[in-house]
């Protein structure tokens, strides 16, 4: 790791305390699962002191083929969990409910963006997963094959998991927003033999067209031998005879039973891409059994999911919230899932209320970028609603600053529904640190305690040697955790030497999240961003490698380098600076030219924000691009910074020129 991380954390000691502290309301309490602060810390000083009977006697709260012979092995940093025993998520996720009480309790509830609502109970979700799970076998699909889905929010992305995982293919979920460049790269990078797509999806009243992008991408991808259709909207696409297969036709002629597979509690579920700070997208891959344990038990604390609950996860099923909360996680305990297919402004801003006093909502889990613009858009669309079907609200995906989280709390919540802010991500399958609503206070901007057998820690950079220490209490310093956890991800796809690399090696014997926090007086975290070069874009990770390497294959474009800079709406914003192949004068044309390069190869979210075109970007004598300044003076619009490790000191100046310019 360069000096980024050490860079990142000289601002941490100066944010603003908060002294704000809200206890669990009493009636919440009174009827939670974890009902005080102390059954809190007496459970939690078990489950660190005997992490493996804890975690075991979560697992036996599922259905399980053959029980476990070993809880853990551990070999720094390969887990194994539930090691010989065998499982299959989909069959707790949906048999378990559907063969018991829950038959006809609603399963997932959907609203599409143009209004029209479905509903499907555990019985009906059995039914459909079964059917579509014998149409991927008639595809050849076999245990193990990996399949990458391109949908939109639809019961049948959730299906289409529910189905790969019960007979034990690996699913690749490529968020929908991604051009057919990201899906070729994913595609290829775990050798997908088919992808599930749909015609199109609705999203702010216009059609995004999925399965355009899908034939875009399949001259790239040579091993993707099927491509299966879900007809959504009914607008007209191309189908490749002998390659494309429409879901419903395969569907109709499937048997309707197909037994979930015993699987190895260690068989991989499912591979998902996230950025980091250098290279290509990682795969992260999840196993089977662990995951499920801890995306099970943690909805069940934190959402405190009761019987009569209907839960709301706003994320798309493409980012890692959307495969643990909205699909795994509250499925596994038999929950009424809402689905929302499109776009939170609507036809009009109060989209979002409207859905939730229509379907009466208990649980809202949503992102503070969401919350952000919620407060943009103004309170006129919020008074005319309800909202008292809520008891419960949670954010994910970044910091909340709390004057977003007052309000949050007052403006959606009514002061009634505690917060439980999140902390977790796609590497962690499961949250980490959050409050537990019934017993833990909250603080605004805190993910306030560890979950259960979770061993967080604030440490020190370690020096040359490999030492490093905690911080006290009140310091900022790195996020590691100790101790291996159930949904931990287990490699990196095709590339174990990079996991080890990536996560186990800066903070020796730890992992290493990249992020930054402190740690108060009362043990409450505050997570304080990402230390290394990582752009969290409305709670989407970005790695400035992508932005810049996409920059980069533009013909006018030399060099390029991209940093974050604080946006109040989502969270950071993307800043580039550009040097351009000679005989290519500067515009504002060329600039907007390059913001829609972006965005067509890597997808709209990575769009640039801004772009400065510069002679000549600050570099170290090793030649390595120093962000640190660049990050300052997109902030700041100046550089304050040390500067002696520049290789060439005019750099500066003409950047400054470029800023004026
Ligand atoms: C950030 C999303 C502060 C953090 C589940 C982390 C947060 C990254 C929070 C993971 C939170 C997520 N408070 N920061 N409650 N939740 N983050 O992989 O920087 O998309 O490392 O997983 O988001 O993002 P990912």
């Amino acid at each position: 790791m360069s000096s980024t991380p050490a860079a990142g954390l000289q601002n941490l000691d100066s944010t603003l305390r908060e002294d704000r502290i809200f206890p669990p309301p009493a009636e919440f309490s009174a009827h939670a699962h974890i009902k005080s602060i102390e059954e809190y810390e007496t459970l939690y000083k078990q489950s660190i002191e005997d992490p493996e009977t804890f975690w075991a006697g979560a697992a036996k709260e599922l259905h399980w083929f053959k029980q476990w012979d070993k809880v853990l092995e551990w070999d720094l940093p390969w887990a194994k969990w539930f090691v010989g025993g065998q499982f299959n998520i989909s069959y707790n996720c949906v048999d378990r409910h559907a063969l018991g009480a829950r038959a006809n309790k609603t399963a997932i509830l959907w609203e599409g963006e143009p209004g029209e609502v479905r509903r499907l109970t555990y019985a009906e979700l059995h039914t459909e997963v079964q059917r579509f799970a014998n149409a991927l076998k008639v595809m050849g699909i076999h245990k193990g094959d990996r399949v990458a889905v391109y949908m939109g929010m639809t019961p049948e992305l959730a299906i289409a998991l529910l189905a790969c995982a019960r007979i034990g293919a690996v699913h690749s979920v490529i968020f929908g927003g991604f051009a057919a460049n990201a899906i070729a790269d994913r595609v290829n990078d775990c050798s997908c033999v088919a992808i599930i797509t749909q015609d199109t999806s609705y999203r702010r009243g216009t059609e995004i067209q999925l399965k355009r992008t899908v034939d875009e991408a399949m001259p790239a991808c040579p091993t993707v031998k099927n491509v299966i259709v879900y007809k959504r909207t009914g607008s007209p696409v191309h189908m490749v005879t002998g390659r494309d297969w429409w879901w419903h036709d395969l569907v109709a002629n499937a048997p309707t039973e197909c037994p979930a597979e015993p699987l190895d509690s260690e068989h991989p579920l499912y591979v998902l891409y996230t950025s980091g700070s250098t290279g290509k997208p990682k795969g992260l891959l999840h196993t089977t059994g662990g995951y499920a344990v801890q995306t099970y038990l943690t909805s069940k604390y934190v959402f405190d999911l009761q019987e009569n609950d209907v839960y709301w996860c706003t994320a798309d099923i493409g980012w890692v919230t959307g495969h643990s909360y909205v699909v795994y996680g509250p499925l596994q305990n038999g929950a009424t899932v809402l689905m929302y297919e499109g776009a939170p402004n609507f036809p009009d801003f109060s989209r979002f209320w409207k859905i939730i006093d229509d379907h009466k909502v208990t649980i809202f889990y949503t992102a503070p970028t969401a919350i952000r613009a919620f407060i943009k858009w103004g309170h006129q669309f919020i008074d005319n609603y309800k909202l008292d079907s809520l008891r419960l609200l949670g954010t994910v995906g970044e910091p909340i600053n709390p004057e977003a989280w007052m309000w949050y709390r007052e403006k959606i919540g009514h002061n009634r529904c505690p917060i439980v802010d999140t902390w977790w991500q796609t590497e962690t399958g499961a949250m980490m640190i959050t409050p537990i609503p019934g017993a833990i206070p909250t603080k605004p901007g805190s993910a306030t305690r560890p979950f259960f057998g979770i061993q967080a820690e604030v440490v020190t950079r370690p020096d040359a040697d490999g030492n490093f220490h905690e911080v006290p209490k009140g310091s900022g310093g790195l996020l590691v955790i100790r101790k291996p956890w159930p949904s931990m991800a287990r490699t990196i796809y095709g590339d174990p030497e990079r996991y080890k690399k990536t996560y186990w090696s800066d903070v020796p014997g730890c992992y290493f999240t990249g992020d930054g926090a402190r740690q108060d007086a009362d043990g409450c975290f505050w997570l304080m961003g990402r230390v290394d070069d990582v752009i969290n874009v409305s709670g989407h990770r970005l790695g400035t490698m992508e932005v810049e390497s996409a920059l980069v294959a533009h013909p006018k474009v030399a060099e390029a380098a991209v940093v974050g800079r604080p946006d109040d709406l989502k969270g950071q914003a993307i800043a580039a600076f550009v040097t351009l192949e000679s005989g290519n004068p500067p515009s504002d044309a060329l600039k907007d030219e390059l913001k829609k390069w972006v965005a067509k190869e890597i997808g709209a979210l990575a769009r640039p924000d801004d772009i400065r075109f510069t002679e000549a970007l600050p570099k170290t004598r090793s030649g390595k691009i120093m962000r640190r300044l660049l990050r300052e003076l997109a902030t700041h619009g100046e550089i304050k910074g040390d500067t002696t490790t520049l290789e060439d000191f005019t750099v500066i100046a003409k950047l400054r020129e470029a800023e004026e310019g």
